[in-house]
């Protein structure tokens, strides 16, 4: 058996880029590439994207300089920490965070399956042509309900996330982001000068940029606010595990800010892509209006290989560039139960990575069934409109799980944990000079407990749906 857990024998990133590479490989996924474009596009826009940006930086931020404080300050993953940081009782805190993630990863793996069989595609079209007549929302539908392909490409998803934990933090995960996230930005500065030069350009980036504020709804403005969790991987310990990993003479607040930073503006960048290509066939932006969330497998592929300069060589890069995403997305949310798995219950790296990943595989291949593959599972509602246990985990999930986890920790940072313990940890020599802590204990006590809560109340008693 692996050493367990002795102290000074806890692996590191080997330096501040390894961290915020793979700390920024876990926020930049399928939230930036599939969601932030389609719920930008939903809400019109400009508004919207101000709102995001602001939540981003009111709430996001002193989240995450919260959760990699916790997780330096204690270097223990998040049931640990929890209880070292904040006492006994914030374990069930903890475990709820490894539950969400659980569950997250049960359905996330499905989608991050489909890029997948969306890049072998693109690489058999550039190679032999796009074909004539190719109906790609029939193609897609055909894709999710066909429960064979489905279990195929999630459990491939799951080998390969589970090969990167399997091989520790910096032998697996930081080497892996250090490779993966240069070329995921490598890719994406490629695509964004060609959707750049494309005329619809100028449209895009005005429907992005020029906020209308009559077009903005309450539920738009709460859903920005929920987003700024799910894609900063906030609300769960994600950031609590990774920042274990931390060594103390790094500066929690310059990791956190370049964190957020680049989740940002991997966001934008998307939305600018994606908006330009569509604004640039006529017609087309009414066509995705019917079917927004569809806009990443529905509506790019054909897009790609009809409009886009370059675009059959584009295409495949596009959708390596979702899978990378994806991958170092997925091997976060498994960290968080490995480490746990590790630190408390004294196993060995290896063996928890691959029993965690097979325990969660079961939550996967229901998932993945759960789109058309096999009724019973499809068919069920228990929150109102959304159907089927897909859905309903990502309901779960982003209305209810990460929000309540992301108010323990804001209120746990701010008014359980002592002005000097977080004072120690921030304001420690290490950080930027832009950084007030007194500005950060503000948003933490006050600001980020009432945009979360208003979040939850949303939920609760109104009945919205975030997800
Ligand atoms: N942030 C990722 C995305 O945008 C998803 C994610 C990874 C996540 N780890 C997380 C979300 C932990 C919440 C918590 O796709």
């Amino acid at each position: 058996m692996q050493t367990p857990a002795a102290p000074g024998l806890r692996d590191h990133w080997s330096s501040r880029l390894g961290f915020v590479l793979a700390a920024a490989g876990s926020a930049i996924g399928l939230g930036n590439l599939w969601k932030f474009p389609y719920i930008t596009w939903e809400n019109r826009g400009g508004a919207f994207v101000l709102v995001y940006l602001a939540a981003i930086a009111a709430v996001g931020l002193p989240i995450m300089i919260a959760e990699i404080l916790i997780g330096r300050k204690t270097q223990k993953s998040v049931v640990g920490a929890l209880e070292e940081a904040l006492g006994p009782a914030w374990k069930v805190v903890g475990g709820l965070g490894v539950v969400t993630g659980w569950i997250l990863l049960g359905y996330y793996t499905v989608v991050a399956g489909w890029t997948l069989s969306y890049l072998a595609r693109c690489l058999r079209w550039s190679v032999s042509g796009y074909p004539l007549g190719h109906d790609p929302g029939a193609a897609f539908g055909a894709l999710v309900a066909d429960g064979p392909v489905q279990l195929v490409l999630s459990a491939a998803f799951m080998v390969l996330t589970v090969a990167v934990v399997y091989s520790g933090i910096g032998r697996g995960i930081e080497r892996v982001s250090r490779v993966l996230m240069p070329a995921l930005f490598a890719i994406l500065v490629m695509l964004l000068v060609t959707a750049l030069s494309m005329e619809g350009a100028g449209e895009a980036l005005g429907f992005i940029f020029r906020p209308s504020f009559d077009e903005l709804s309450w539920d738009g403005a709460l859903e920005a606010l929920g987003h700024s969790f799910f894609t900063l991987s906030l609300g769960m310990g994600a950031m609590i595990t990774y920042g274990s990993y931390l060594s103390r003479g790094e500066s929690v607040v310059r990791s956190a800010a370049w964190v957020v930073a680049l989740d940002t503006l991997i966001a934008v960048a998307a939305a600018v892509i994606m908006f330009s290509v569509i604004f640039s066939v006529p017609g087309m932006a009414d066509h995705v209006g019917r079917s927004t969330a569809g806009m990443l497998f529905i509506s790019l592929p054909e897009l790609f290989y009809t409009a886009v300069p370059f675009g059959s060589m584009l295409a495949p890069l596009f959708y390596l560039l979702v899978a990378f995403a994806a991958l170092t997305s997925t091997i976060s949310i498994l960290e968080v139960t490995v480490s746990y798995w590790i630190d408390q219950r004294g196993g060995a790296r290896k063996r928890a990575s691959v029993l965690c990943g097979a325990g969660i595989f079961v939550i996967t291949a229901l998932c993945g069934l759960s789109l058309g593959a096999w009724g019973p599972l499809s068919d069920f509602t228990v929150f109102g409109q959304k159907a089927g246990l897909f859905a309903t985990l990502d309901h779960l999930v982003a209305n209810w799980l990460l929000p309540l986890g992301g108010l323990a920790i804001t209120l746990g940072a701010g008014w359980f944990m002592t002005r000097e313990a977080t004072r120690a940890e921030l304001a420690d020599g290490t950080q930027p000079r832009w950084f007030r802590y007194g500005a950060w204990r503000f948003f933490i006590r006050f600001v980020s407990p009432v945009a979360v809560a208003a979040i939850l109340l949303a939920v609760i008693f109104f009945g919205r749906d975030f997800s």
